[in-house]
């Protein structure tokens, strides 16, 4: 619970690399996710290299990327219909698993899927869900405001 209770998107890193071994425990966090009919539709991209990160860092809501550990781009089978949400889970696993370990991460939406997908030689038949940055962190952001359960919670009937 504290896991989930402490993490805030992180979007300043510290220079300092993150070990294999904990890169390793973030990628089987993904590895290990539930997906539909065990199908697990994904693909991931982890980038370290700098003039990748530097090229992903060009959008206006993702100035900070280059200065991440490491780039996780998420991407999906087309042909499976919940590739998508397969997806998501195996990368907030892999957020989780960050977080545990004390390694920051913020998710990326903003990006030009056929930039990216030019950019980093990914095949036509999968679609790029998002990215997620990740990096020791330089900042320690309050978690921000949520809804509360009353709002969104309904039992049994909307
Ligand atoms: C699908 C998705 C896309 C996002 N895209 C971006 C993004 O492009 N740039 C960014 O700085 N933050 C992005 N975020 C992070 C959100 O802004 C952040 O999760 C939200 O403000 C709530 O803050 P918290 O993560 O600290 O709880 C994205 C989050 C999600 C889930």
């Amino acid at each position: 619970m504290d896991v989930i209770f402490n993490r805030a998107s992180v979007r300043r890193y510290r220079k300092e690399p993150v070990p294999q071994r904990v890169l390793m425990n973030i990628l089987e966090a993904g590895r290990r996710a539930p997906s539909a009919m065990n199908a697990q539709p994904w693909h991931f991209i982890v980038v370290t290299d700098e003039k990748k990160k530097e090229a992903l860092s060009r959008r206006r809501w993702t100035g900070f990327l280059k200065d991440a550990a490491f780039i996780i781009i998420g991407c999906g089978e087309k042909d499976k219909k919940w590739s998508t949400v397969d997806v998501t889970i195996a990368l907030q696993n892999m957020v989780l698993a960050a977080e545990a370990q004390g390694v920051g991460s913020c998710w990326i939406g903003d990006f030009d899927e056929s930039e990216v997908k030019k950019l980093f030689g990914i095949p036509d038949n999968l679609k790029v869900i998002a990215l997620v940055s990740f990096g020791y962190p330089a900042e320690k952001p309050k978690p921000r405001p949520k809804k509360p359960l009353e709002q969104i919670v309904h039992y049994n009937k909307f």
